[in-house]
């Protein structure tokens, strides 16, 4: 493996899910990767795939009377069918039931089983159906599985383990010595906090009495591989013939992107499995967040899940790319409502960017009959505008390649921003009036046209069509090198103008003069609801401290939520100094309704608990990352659009111990609890 080589991989999806803007953001996010990869010239392979053994398609295919081959056969085309509709360029597509696969999986076990890695034995545990694997008692909430919430029966069979445990020492020294090897670095912690505990071996068989559907292993055919150690293993499988130009081996793997719900599987189960094989480690996992369904988790079973298919043909592929990039930072989870769509796409595509390529086309065919002129020196605000621009190629490149992908779109439209500004001031419209000024035209219309060359070609990994139909405009049809400041040359002919980015409407507008109609209700499970998770509470940070010029008691804080910055009135000036607030992480109600406080507007209301001296003890949110989003023990969170105190109110909220507990319920992240430093018993609010 050499710097200049690159391995990435998605997970590989279950056949029998319907793929949903879940999967497809992860794909798309591994194609953006994988071409941002290729424009700097690094060698990609990227693989995704289908997971095809296990209970639920065995179940499914008997369902519908198939054979399971023919039933994974048929349901494995919907994914490539979408990843061909969306543009993923993907190199291999592997899927865990085909013969090369399946042998390696039998290898490895004999391999483990010959040194004595795997060993058999009687077991008695909790076992999920839907979650196909054993939990031990304390790993049950609320006498249920922790990870989907569902039934669990007491099950006692012979079975086969891996002894996972015995690496557990060296699994928190990789992680504690290998700063990027989870990232975002919270998970990282997250691992390590779950590694407190003793670590288990991992039962990786299944009776053939009770699943059929599976690899047998190699040394007791009445036993099919447990699902997840077959599927973890196509990383290496789908690779081990394969080598990068250079003829180097292309395992190990640059970066395994998978969603936040997976992380234990890729980060314990899959580095134990290749530390007993000896194999060397992948460098990098990614763990990304969910994509919420406005607020709330989205599942087949409730109805909450996005289709992404409707998005794509109304308002085009790339469209739809450039949302689920732009709208998701790298960790944290990410709302999708058509609102956020409607605005993204309008405001920056559609206004800023196809706007703006619109006007310097326009007056480059009518001022210049279409080819571009020669411009002999810059001025010094296009000498400016070229230093951004350049500024901006560098930038983008270090944001990429620390996958900072959100990041580098929005200094992307910086640029695009800053040639907007610089053609209102110079107003190449009025210029063209008057022939003295040709040259000024000239120059205006070249670094303009340049910049957006220049904006187009950074955007390309993530738009690839509508770029290169942009870049066509201007003249350019090459789009594999790396861009630079100086493409557009004197004497090239520009191509034919066209709206690329036509303005959307997604959401209803009341009619002029008409009251605002009610909004479209989302769809939201059945069933009552737990006022509990009616409440968007998440992780903020606040970034300012102000007194409140009306009253004493009061700051006037200036807190970011992951989204964007709010403004909160807080009653804490007889708790807390300024310097003490300042950047400190706090729980905020987002959802709250807004409210006005002494005039000032407040957006949302900090928790935080009474202290044993009096004072206002505000939540301890550990090493969670600003714009994470909370929920109460094993409940859906499935936010009202504005929760009033009364909704808070409903449930009352207490300290136990260090947690923060509601109707028996821990607020929590994955296996990080939030904390509270008031006494037990003690109110939350
Ligand atoms: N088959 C396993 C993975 C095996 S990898 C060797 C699996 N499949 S899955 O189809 O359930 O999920 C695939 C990916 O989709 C996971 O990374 C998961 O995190 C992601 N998503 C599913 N729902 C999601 C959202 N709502 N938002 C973002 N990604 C989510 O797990």
């Amino acid at each position: 493996m050499t710097a200049k080589n690159f391995y990435l991989t998605t997970p590989l999806y279950y056949v029998n899910d319907i793929p949903h803007i879940g999967h497809a953001y992860t794909t798309t996010l591994a194609d953006v990767l994988s071409r941002y990869h290729k424009l700097y010239g690094y060698d990609v392979f990227l693989m995704t795939g289908t997971d095809e053994h296990g209970q639920k398609v065995q179940q499914a295919a008997a369902k519908r009377e198939v054979e399971p081959q023919a039933h994974v056969d048929e349901y494995n085309v919907r994914f490539k069918d979408l990843w061909n509709e969306m543009n993923i360029d993907y190199d291999f597509f592997i899927r865990t039931t085909q013969d090369d696969h399946k042998s390696y999986v039998r290898e490895s076990l004999q391999t483990l089983f010959d040194k004595g890695e795997i060993y058999s034995e009687v077991y008695a545990g909790w076992y999920s159906v839907s979650e196909e694997r054993f939990f031990g008692e304390e790993e049950l909430v609320e006498g249920k599985d922790p990870i989907g919430g569902k039934e669990v029966e007491w099950l006692e069979e012979k079975n086969y383990f891996f002894k996972m445990g015995q690496y557990q020492e060296r699994l928190i020294k990789h992680i504690e010595d290998n700063p990027g090897f989870i990232v975002p670095e919270f998970r990282a912690n997250e691992i390590l906090g779950f590694l407190k505990n003793d670590l288990r071996d991992l039962c990786i068989s299944r009776p053939k009495s009770r699943l059929e559907w599976g690899i047998p292993l190699p040394f007791d055919e009445d036993y099919v591989t447990y699902v997840w150690f077959d599927a973890l293993l196509n990383y290496v499988s789908g690779v081990r013939n394969r080598k990068f130009q250079d003829g180097s081996s292309m395992w190990p793997a640059s970066y395994h992107l998978i969603g936040k719900d997976i992380l234990t599987t890729h980060s314990v189960y899959w580095t134990t499995m290749l530390m007993a094989l000896e194999i060397p480690l992948p460098q990098h996992i990614l763990a990304h967040g969910w994509w919420l369904n406005g607020g709330a988790k989205m599942s087949k079973s409730s109805g909450t899940a996005i289709d992404p298919i409707p998005y794509m043909q109304k308002f085009g592929v790339d469209s739809f790319r450039y949302f689920v990039i732009r709208d998701m930072v790298l960790g944290n989870d990410a709302s999708f409502t058509d609102e956020a769509f409607e605005r993204r796409i309008n405001s920056e595509l559609a206004n800023d960017l196809g706007n703006g390529l619109n006007r310097v086309h326009k007056l480059l065919s009518r001022s210049f009959e279409g080819v571009i002129p020669q411009v002999d020196q810059l001025g010094e605000e296009e000498e400016e505008l070229k230093l951004l621009g350049e500024s901006i190629i560098r930038k983008t490149k270090d944001l990429v390649l620390g996958l900072k992908l959100s990041q580098a779109l929005e200094e992307i439209f910086v640029l695009v921003r800053a040639v907007n500004k610089y053609l209102e001031v110079k107003a190449p419209w009025q210029l063209a009036k008057d022939d003295n000024l040709r040259d000024d035209l000239a120059r205006t219309l070249v670094t303009s046209a340049e910049a957006m060359a220049v904006a187009l070609k950074l955007l390309s990994p993530v738009m690839p069509e509508k770029t290169a139909q942009g870049l066509a405009m201007l003249g350019l049809q090459d789009h594999t090198a790396e861009p630079e400041w100086g493409m557009l040359k004197a004497g090239l002919t520009i191509g034919e103008g066209q709206a690329l980015f036509p303005r959307i409407e997604l959401v209803e507008k009341p009619a002029k003069g008409q009251a605002q109609q009610p909004k479209k209700k989302k769809q939201q499970p059945q069933g009552d609801v737990h006022p509990l998770s009616k409440l968007d509470l998440r992780v903020a940070q606040i970034v300012g401290v102000n007194d409140h010029p009306e009253a004493d008691s009061l700051y006037v804080l200036q807190v970011e939520d992951g989204e964007g910055i709010r403004q909160v009135c807080a009653g804490l000036k007889s708790s807390y100094t300024p310097e003490e607030l300042q950047d400190r992480k706090v729980v905020l109600f987002a959802n709250l309704k807004p409210s006005k406080l002494r005039g000032l507007e407040s957006k949302g209301m900090l928790l935080a608990g009474d202290g044993a001296d009096g004072k206002a003890k505000l939540l301890n949110t550990g090493d969670l990352a600003t714009g994470t989003v909370l929920s109460w023990g094993d409940l859906d969170r499935i936010p009202k659009s504005k929760a009033s105190i009364k909704d808070y109110d409903k449930t009352p909220v207490k300290a136990e111990g260090s947690k923060v507990v509601a109707d028996g319920k821990v607020l929590h992240f994955g296996w990080a609890e939030i904390t509270t430093d008031s006494p037990d018993g003690a109110e939350i609010r």
